[in-house]
């Protein structure tokens, strides 16, 4: 084994142009043989109510609107004319108020990074875009409470927040574009859920605007409320369908005084699975991720960025992270750890990074997985939580079962909250390949009693499916729920529960 070497973690501020295969973007509704819903039409004289309320920060022009139409991953093409960007809540309502009476539908987008369709209009709904509402508003730095606008990038707050010796409770690879509110929004877990908890427990108070242009003031800044329903854990999660969220309380976790990354090869699964348990176990209190993926992820990465595996080829790759607040006993519990590990024949061969370089460039292998992947081709993406045993005998079934059609397909994850990532990439969008992983994975998911989203939500693309990890009664609560909300469904039509033609 190459020796374990310690190192500082600073946190990682790449930001990477998208480039992507060039095969065409199909348009939605028409892909999937969408209806469109009984709604007005955008007119002249909306365009014009939408100056009034946010001045030029309007866009009709169809090359500006053109990128707000088209999902992250390529897959989805929405059909809008006009994109509105709000400076202010009072706009938002404003705005809200409007599309209500003239029935118009809206979709919510904050940086439009999700990966199930939520974020991009199917038919021509309004974009309500939060990207001018970016203002911090507050650094409570004797509580460690962040108050924002929802349109903040989540990587500038954590630049700011680790100024003033905090950090962000969730951190993923879409840092650099996904916005607070649409992680709210979407209950984004990433590489941090582990060590910090969901969104859930983290945001202690939002704003929000409902359907009908009321706004609901819920921007408590205290860790405790008991007092009636605790309404915004309703609209965590709830991807835009139940109301704009304009601005957020957040509880941040103080900045670690120590990181420690170590990247590690393993030959089975079973090993994988076993160095998930002698982690926790023996270094639980310091460790803050736990990410695996197999050679074909490693693979895939280092085809299309400058990226190398610094480890030799191995069927599968474990990332451990540290964060402390002692480096001489983290480094030590971590070594111990590795000792144990590699002692008892779980790892094969393995380093910790010493420096920021090549910190960076073992996360960049994990973090620049779907960058790769939108070089490669079609992506079709699934994220998936299953109990640890089950964990990777989908991939290698989904691989068979898809062979023929695909170019490559691959597992990799947050493995330390039982959450898969599996991947098929194709070269064109088929929907033959479509059909065979689904509703085929969604099957398998539910009889393993996973669920089908633990982290990217349903949007566009999996509402159909809720009912493989939610009851009837539960999904008929939500309707009602939605309902209440919003009436008219102009929220976000088409997205998270299940719609009807
Ligand atoms: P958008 O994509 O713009 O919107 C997502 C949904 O939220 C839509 O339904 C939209 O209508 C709604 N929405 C957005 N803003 C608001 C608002 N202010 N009020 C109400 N509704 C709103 N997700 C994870 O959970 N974990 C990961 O590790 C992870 N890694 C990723 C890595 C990459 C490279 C990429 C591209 C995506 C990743 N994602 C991950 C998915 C995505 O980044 C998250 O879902 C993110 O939280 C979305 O934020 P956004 O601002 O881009 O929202
Ligand atoms: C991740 O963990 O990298 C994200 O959830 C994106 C993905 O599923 O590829
Ligand atoms: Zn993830």
């Amino acid at each position: 084994m190459k020796a374990f070497k310690s190192c500082i973690r600073l946190v990682s501020v790449l930001k990477r142009c998208r480039q992507y295969s060039t095969v065409e973007v199909p348009l939605t509704a028409e892909y999937y043989n969408v209806k469109r819903g009984n709604y007005a039409t955008v007119t002249a004289d909306d365009v014009t109510v939408f100056r009034d309320i946010v001045g030029s920060n309007i866009l009709t022009e169809p090359d500006d609107v053109e990128p707000y139409n088209v999902d992250w991953m390529r897959n989805l093409r929405g059909q809008s004319s006009v994109v509105v960007k709000p400076k202010t809540t009072g706009q938002v309502s404003q705005i809200l108020k409007h599309c209500s009476e003239r029935n118009l539908a809206v979709v919510t987008q904050g940086g439009n990074t999700g990966l199930v369709g939520g974020s991009t209009p199917v038919f021509d709904e309004v974009v309500i875009a939060l990207s001018s509402m970016n203002r911090v508003l507050s650094v409570d730095e004797l509580s460690g409470i962040l108050v924002c606008e929802a349109g903040c990038i989540l990587e500038s707050l954590s630049s700011m927040v680790m100024d003033k010796g905090f950090v962000m409770p969730l951190d993923l690879a879409a840092k650099g574009s996904c916005q607070i509110g649409g992680n709210a929004a979407t209950n984004a877990g990433g590489i941090r859920l582990m060590r910090y908890g969901s969104l859930h427990g983290n945001i202690l108070g939002m704003n929000v605007v409902l359907a009908n242009g009321t706004i609901l003031d819920l921007l408590s800044t205290m860790r405790k409320d008991n007092t009636g329903y605790d309404l915004k854990q309703l609209f965590i999660g709830s991807e835009g369908t139940l109301g704009i969220i304009t601005e957020l309380s957040i509880l941040l976790p103080p900045k670690p005084k120590a990181e420690n990354v170590a990247f590690m090869s393993c030959e089975s699964f079973d090993k994988v699975q076993q160095i998930c348990a002698r982690s926790k176990a023996m270094i639980g209190e310091v460790l803050s991720a736990l990410e695996f993926m197999d050679w074909q992820s490693v693979d895939l990465v280092t085809k299309h960025t400058e990226l190398r595996n610094p480890l030799e080829r191995s069927p599968f790759y474990v990332l451990i992270e540290t964060a402390g607040s002692n480096n001489r006993h983290d480094e030590e519990k971590l070594n111990d750890f590795l000792e144990a590990a590699f002692n008892e024949g779980l790892i094969k061969d393995g380093l910790v990074a010493t420096d920021l370089t090549k910190v960076n460039a073992v996360w960049g292998l994990r973090e620049r997985l779907v960058e790769a992947q939108l070089k490669e081709g079609v992506v079709y993406k699934y994220d998936i939580s299953l109990p640890l045993a089950n964990f990777y005998e989908i991939v290698e079934m989904m691989r068979e079962r898809v062979k023929h059609l695909a170019l490559c397909t691959m597992g990799y994850g947050h493995i330390g909250d039982g959450n898969l990532h599996l991947n098929v990439v194709g070269d064109s969008h088929s929907l033959e390949l479509l059909g065979l992983i689904e509703p085929f994975l969604f099957d398998w998911t539910a009889k393993h009693r996973g669920s089908i989203s633990p982290e990217h939500g349903l949007g566009f693309k999996k509402s159909k499916y809720i009912y493989h990890s939610k009851s009837k009664e539960a999904v008929t609560l939500m309707e009602d729920i939605k309902k209440l909300f919003d009436p008219k469904g102009i929220l976000n039509p088409y997205k998270t529960l299940p719609y009807t033609d």
